[in-house]
Parts: C-alpha cells; sequence; structure tokens
C-alpha cells in the first residue's frame, strides 16, 4: 500500500490536494498519468456498460440537487453513519468500524453514538434560508430515477433496460481512510437498470456475473475478488438484495461495487412524492407497471486503486530488479513510449514521424532523456505495454524496436506496419 501512495505521488497519479498549503484532508488530485487512468478506467466501465449493449443509455445528472430529491429517496432521513467521540483523546470515529475501542489512543471511554448525517448542504442563489438549501449528490443513482420518463419518453427504450451515468459523488465521511479507498469527493460509475417485477431475481444474478467477469476481464486476478451477499440487517433501506464485489485489499477483503436489487423503491418515491406517473405501459399485455430496478454501482477511483494494486509488481530483469504495472493496456496511462536511442538531432525528424503515426491510435508518450535501459524501468514502472525505440538504423531501413513490457522482448518492425503491429498485440484487430 505505502508503495502505491509512493509511485503514485513520485510519478503523477494522484498528488494530495492543496499540498502547498499543507494539503486539505482525504482530498487528492489526479496528476497527469493519474487523469488518463481514471478516463481509462470510466471508459472501459461506458464501453461495456453503454457502448456495447442496445438496451442501455447514458445520461449526465447536476450534481447540485433540491432537497426534494433527497426527501423522496430516504436520504434526508436514513443517509447517517453512527458517529461516536473518545471522551479521552476527543477523536471521532465510525462505531461500526472500531469494535468500541479508540484506534487512536486504545480507550474504551466512547461516547453512546449519535446519528451524522453524510450529505454536503449548500444553499443555491444569494440567499441563505431554508428555500435556498440545496445538497451535493451523495450517489449519482438519483439522477436516474428522476429522469426515468425523460429517458423513456426521448429514446422509446421498454423494460427490461438501463440508464448508466459517471460521475462525482460527495459524501462527508466520518473517516475518510486508506488513500483513495474512501473519500469525501469521488467517483462513481453507475447503472439503473429497469426490469418487469417477475424477472427481477433472475437480472440481479445476470448482472453479478457481468459485473465480476468485468473486473477479471480488466485483469484482477480470481484469487483477489469475491462476491459477498449481504446479511438481512446489513441492507441499506431501499434493497430487497445486495452483493458485493469485493477485492482483497492489503488491509482485507473490502467493497469494490455493490450490486443492489432495488425493487420498485425509487420509482414508487419519487412518483408519490413528484406526482407524476413513473411507470410502464406495455402495450403487448395492456398492463402498466412500476419497473423493478437492479442497480450495479461501482466507485471509478476505488476501482483505480484496486486495478493499480493488482497490477503492481518487483521482478528482476537481466539481474537487476524493476518495478513494474502489470495493467491491462486499455487501462494503462500510456499505451505506447516513443523512445528516440539518442538525443542526437538527426533522429529527432524520424522519432516525430513516428509519434505523429502513432497518437491518433494510441495514448503515447515521447521521452528521450537518461539512457535507454532507464528510460524502460520508468515506462514499466507507470505500465506502459510498448515501448518504440527510434534508432540510427531507423534511418536506413525504416523500421524501429517495439519492447514488451511483460516479456521485455524486443522485435524490430518496419514503421509502415507499426500501428497494424500494435493492435494486433493489444487484441484490437
Ligand atoms: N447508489 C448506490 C450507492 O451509491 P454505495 O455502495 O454507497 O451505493 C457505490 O456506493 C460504490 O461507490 C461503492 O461500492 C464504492 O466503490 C463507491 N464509494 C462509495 N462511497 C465512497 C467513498 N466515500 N469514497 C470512494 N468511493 C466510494
Amino acid at each position: 500500500m505505502e508503495r502505491i501512495v509512493n509511485l503514485c505521488k513520485r510519478r503523477g497519479f494522484i498528488f494530495p490536494s492543496a499540498e502547498i498549503y499543507g494539503g486539505f484532508r482525504s482530498t487528492y488530485d489526479y496528476g497527469p498519468l493519474g487523469v488518463n487512468m481514471l478516463r481509462n478506467v470510466k471508459d472501459a466501465w461506458w464501453r461495456s456498460m453503454v457502448q456495447m449493449r442496445d438496451d442501455v443509455v447514458g445520461i449526465d445528472a447536476a450534481i447540485l440537487s433540491p432537497s426534494q430529491i433527497w426527501e423522496a429517496s430516504g436520504h434526508l432521513a436514513t443517509f447517517t453513519d453512527p458517529l461516536v467521540d473518545c471522551r479521552n483523546c476527543h477523536e471521532r470515529w465510525r462505531a461500526d468500524k472500531i469494535a468500541g475501542v479508540c484506534p487512536n489512543c486504545g480507550s474504551a471511554d466512547l461516547t453512546e453514538p449519535r446519528a451524522f448525517h453524510l450529505m454536503f448542504k449548500t444553499h443555491a442563489g444569494p440567499v441563505e434560508e431554508d428555500s435556498s438549501v440545496a445538497y451535493l449528490r451523495p450517489e449519482t443513482a438519483q439522477g436516474m430515477f428522476v429522469n426515468f420518463l425523460n429517458v423513456l419518453q426521448t429514446t422509446r427504450k421498454k423494460p427490461p433496460f438501463g440508464i448508466a451515468q459517471v460521475g462525482r459523488s460527495f459524501r462527508n465521511e466520518i473517516t475518510p481512510q486508506n488513500f483513495v479507498f474512501r473519500t469525501r469527493e469521488f467517483e462513481q460509475m453507475e447503472m439503473e437498470y429497469f426490469v418487469p417485477p417477475a424477472d427481477a431475481q433472475k437480472w440481479f444474478e445476470y448482472w453479478l456475473e457481468e459485473r465480476m467477469n468485468w473486473y477479471l476481464g480488466l485483469g484482477i486476478p480470481a484469487d483477489k475478488l469475491h462476491l459477498r451477499h449481504h446479511e438481512q440487517s446489513e441492507l441499506s433501506h431501499y434493497s430487497r438484495g445486495t452483493a458485493d464485489v469485493e477485492f482483497l485489499f492489503p488491509w482485507g477483503w473490502d467493497e469494490l461495487e455493490g450490486i443492489a436489487n432495488r425493487g420498485d423503491f425509487d420509482l414508487s418515491a419519487h412518483a408519490k412524492a413528484s406526482g407524476e406517473k413513473l411507470d410502464y405501459f406495455d402495450p403487448a399485455t395492456n398492463e402498466r407497471y412500476v419497473p423493478h430496478v437492479i442497480e450495479p454501482a461501482a466507485g471509478a477511483t476505488r476501482a483505480m486503486m484496486a486495478f493499480l494494486l493488482a497490477a503492481y509488481h518487483e521482478d528482476l530483469v537481466e539481474g537487476e530488479s524493476r518495478t513494474v504495472l502489470r495493467l491491462d493496456w486499455r487501462l494503462a496511462p500510456y499505451q505506447v513510449a516513443v523512445l528516440p536511442l539518442s538525443k542526437k538531432p538527426e533522429l529527432e525528424d524520424v522519432s516525430r514521424e513516428v509519434l505523429g503515426i502513432l497518437q491518433p491510435h494510441f495514448m503515447c508518450d515521447y521521452d528521450v532523456t537518461q539512457s535507454i535501459g532507464r528510460r524502460y524501468r520508468r515506462q514499466d514502472e507507470v505500465g506502459t505495454p510498448y515501448c518504440v525505440t527510434v534508432d540510427f538504423d531507423s534511418l536506413e531501413d525504416r523500421a524501429v524496436t517495439v519492447r514488451d513490457r511483460d516479456t521485455t522482448e524486443q522485435v524490430r518492425v518496419p514503421i509502415a506496419d507499426l500501428v497494424s503491429e500494435l493492435r494486433r498485440r493489444t487484441g484490437e484487430g
């Protein structure tokens, strides 16, 4: 864990936020490599959940939202964590995470738990009065429920169909912790799948399998991933059944994603509160019903952390130890690095030509500093799957050397075939 945190800082994946002012508790900024990788995680999710399906569409709803939404969703009443104070050192903790003892000083002299509300409250407009109260959304999900009719009417979808969204959510967590695992500002990737009530269980099981396969397909090893079904007592106020996809983090198994059978809770609650009919009329059966909802709800920032942890390896190459991120090429911040063998000007033109050929197809880095061996190590450490080295022979034979991150094998490839060769290796055509 410490190595990942160091690597993230040193190589520009994730920085502590507002660092020049001493940092701002548990908030993080994504640097040049982190922003690429986080975008790749979200793109991989969008590709699998929206692009490759004809039954799911996307939206991008507002973050700032009126109280009515959170009143109807149940969040205003129930979205709390149990807060306790340590009477000895005055630290505050989430009672359900500490087993009755203060993790800071070891004292068992704790206050009774009280409900602490997790939503960030603000005011929209210049006057701070009750009618201007607004909230930063604590989940993206409600955006899909309140737009159910808009989407139904504009896309002509019918159940089973889904609405997907990726975006920021905010929770005033009592104890943000474990790097970007639990933060107050984070990104979610959620999909609400609306189904005929009788089919809810079937679709719940379908999405459990689909979502497990998504993580496995992007390189999380099977022995570090499992499903955990919630006990009845753990279920959220809206849920008829939930299972978490859990990853083996350095501190043990913990949640990556929750998949819930939300029944008709949300559409019924918003219909009641808004007075709009949020249901579906099936012309085939002449039946009107409120669809039930299956919700795979993932964290993008949390998933990125799991992909980094799973990819981190230290191995030996030619007797020298190296750090290598064995990231799937779809997630790596750079897919290809173009490395001129030397800084000599005669190599620059052809190196830039190679870069220009690759850039429309792959996210590329271009690095001329230090020895070629050092540059290979730097690329290994940030997970770049392929290095393309331009040398003096390239001027004569119009070919370059392609080096594979995982095997360190090198092959000569004509510049004219470079894109198709890299596409073949990454499995895209
Ligand atoms: N709409 C349902 C929902 O929001 P959740 O289990 O509270 O369910 C879904 O959140 C996912 O969002 C979690 O599995 C986790 O990956 C991510 N998540 C939730 N709170 C987070 C936090 N404070 N920091 C980072 N990620 C978080």
